[in-house]
């Protein structure tokens, strides 16, 4: 077991032992932010205090007093209120390092009690192109995913397309009356979304271009496909069929798969059993000829997302369930997909990444799910993972140069090319082809990191510069330091296998093999901070502080040229950097090349 395992579960029985009613699940160890006071620390025992109204330093001596981690730590400190601050032996570190090398863990564990985690992302629209904002959710999504399946988590990916809805109305009116077959042959996606433009622009009565007619076909065809027209029908299934190809493109790029993607029409012959259910249980009521989900009065109004306030008094701001017309809403399948996920996969918890402008959706979503199943909403936690906005260098909303919103694939396709240029400047000799294959995993990997870095609920402003820069907190950054660390072993010509066995074992000596030691010991520690929080953007953090640890050891500790013992050591520093950088990075969806 890793040294902060064993510590965390000595600690546990040690809370335990002195106070046998308290659920010691929480009682967690962290790293120490400063080394200073050591490798390790747990703030566990202040909030155990807390919540028993005890003494919190009279707590903490007693636990460590049936604490025995001699084997792992120093003396174990307590500090301030009663934080307890662990420092590992040097022996130790040297012990998780070695069987590190041999390949028996990565400074990380498999969660001991493994969930079910379904995971909603990327989930874009049909008939119209993916844009920067569903590639944070696809990017985000993934990394989860990714995160939560290497700690041994059973995850379940479901893209919940958006094929339902209004806009099919105005795309079998603009479909039937102006669609250009060639253009459609070219890019359906770009004439699916002139014609939607085109339709939708005379459906709205509050612009000029407003006109009657097309509106109420608009609104005919729509009630002839939810009536199931053949040739309606017909129509939607092409247009379905046509985005799914720009989709499946992208995410091919991407290096993204989902398990399920059921998109928003799999739901609609539940939708009216869901509404009278609402009904019936006087969850939904009607108001002005529609069905909708009021506040029930149970929570303090700030906390209730049925209420809004206005003019200093609480307002009803109630969840539509069915429109006045009949036609349902975004919620009321989401209600039915909430109901199949967990009687399909039996998770304990679903995860929702969206734009931050969905918040109010899903708090009266998840809301409204634990009025109408009561005895369900126990068993699953459900979360919402809001992101914020993408920025263009103007501070508004990322936008092409005439205004339109910037395409996926326009994006992809300009970081591949900016990074080509830049592999280009540095390696002219290698040949095309192979630069254009560096280029790829340099420019994809440069616009994932880009996404993920920042802490996901706040905007940030895109830059090709800085996402490029081979100096920074970037991904060609960290795919160059791994890159460096391969060109130690091809240079010295050393086989991997002389790493994987260490003959001397492993005595750190210099303070920066030390600090660099320590910091690969937090690898797992990050990973779980990430998974908890859901926030990948902690694992970018850990990864650019490992590589700047790593320039520290490698400026200040010889390698090829060190004497036998230290050599080999040190190799075994260069070579757990490397997996660990590695590791992370694709986490992260990020590739790594071994040259660049
Ligand atoms: N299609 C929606 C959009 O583009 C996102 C759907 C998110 N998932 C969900 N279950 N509501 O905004």
């Amino acid at each position: 077991m890793l040294p902060h395992k064993e510590i965390e579960l000595r600690l546990q029985q040690a809370a335990h032992a002195v106070l046998p009613a308290a659920d010691v699940a929480s009682v967690l160890v962290r790293p120490c932010p400063d080394p200073k006071f050591g490798d390790y620390q747990s703030a566990a025992i202040m909030s155990l205090a807390k919540a028993h109204k005890l003494n919190p330093r009279q707590l903490a001596t007693e636990v460590v007093a049936r604490l025995d981690v001699s084997s792992w730590c120093e003396k174990v400190e307590i500090a301030g209120a009663g934080f307890l601050n662990f420092r590992l032996r040097p022996d130790v570190l040297g012990a998780a390092l070695e069987s590190a090398a041999r390949g028996e863990h990565l400074f990380f564990a498999k969660a001991s009690q493994p969930r079910t985690v379904v995971v909603d992302f990327s989930s874009p629209n049909v008939a119209k192109p993916m844009h920067v904002g569903h590639i944070r959710s696809t990017i985000l999504g993934d990394s989860l995913t990714r995160l939560l399946r290497l700690l041994g988590h059973r995850v379940v990916t479901d893209n919940h397309i958006g094929d339902w809805g209004t806009q099919f109305g105005m795309l079998l009116v603009g479909w039937k009356t102006m669609l250009d077959r060639a253009a459609l042959e070219r890019d359906a996606i770009a004439e699916l979304e002139r014609i939607y433009r085109a339709i939708n622009a005379q459906c709205d009565a509050n612009q000029p271009t407003y006109n009657a007619a097309t509106h109420g076909a608009a609104r005919a065809e729509l009630v002839k496909l939810q009536q199931g027209d053949p040739e309606n029908l017909a129509l939607w299934r092409e247009m379905i069929r046509l985005s799914q190809i720009q989709f499946d493109t992208i995410y091919g790029r991407l290096g993204v798969k989902f398990d399920h993607a059921l998109g928003e029409s799999f739901y609609n012959p539940r939708l009216p059993d869901i509404v009278a259910q609402l009904m019936a249980q006087s969850i939904a009521r009607e108001s002005e000829g529609a069905k909708c989900v009021f506040s029930d009065g149970t929570l303090p109004p700030k906390e209730d997302p049925f209420l809004i306030q206005r003019d200093g008094e609480w307002q009803p701001n109630p969840q539509l369930i069915q429109k006045r017309d009949g036609g349902y809403n975004y919620a009321t399948t989401d209600l039915a997909t909430i109901a199949h996920r967990l009687a399909t996969w039996q998770p304990s918890e679903i995860v929702y990444v969206t734009d931050g402008r969905q918040q109010l959706h899903f708090q009266q979503l998840f809301a409204t799910f634990r009025r109408w199943h009561p005895e369900l909403a126990g068993r699953v936690k459900l979360a919402h993972v809001w992101f914020g906005s993408i920025l263009g260098d103007d501070g508004k909303p990322l936008k092409t140069r005439t205004g339109e919103n910037v395409k996926l694939a326009d994006l992809l396709d300009e970081a591949e090319a900016r990074a080509f240029q830049v592999v280009s400047e540095k390696n002219s000799a290698l040949p095309e082809a192979e630069r254009r294959a560096i280029a790829r995993v340099i420019g994809l990997g440069a616009v994932k990191y880009a996404d993920l870095l920042p802490n996901r609920q706040s905007d940030y402003v895109f830059n090709w510069d800085k996402i490029l820069a081979l100096n920074g907190n970037t991904a060609p950054y960290l795919q160059y330091a791994y890159a460096r660390i391969q060109s130690i072993f091809r240079k010295g010509e050393i086989p991997k296998s002389e790493v994987g066995d260490p003959a001397v074992a492993i005595r750190l000596a210099a303070p920066e093999e030390i600090a660099l030691a320590r910091h690969l010991l937090n690898f797992g520690l990050a990973l779980e901070a990430a998974a908890e929080e859901y926030r990948p953007n902690f694992i970018c953090t850990y990864l650019f502080e490992l590589a700047s640890h790593f320039s520290r050891f490698f400026e200040n500790c010889p390698v090829l040229k060190a004497e036998a013992a230290d050599r080999a050591r040190r190799l075994v520093l260069c070579e757990l950097t490397a997996r660990v950088l590695a590791q992370g990075l694709e986490i992260l969806g990020i590739e790594t090349v071994p040259n660049m």
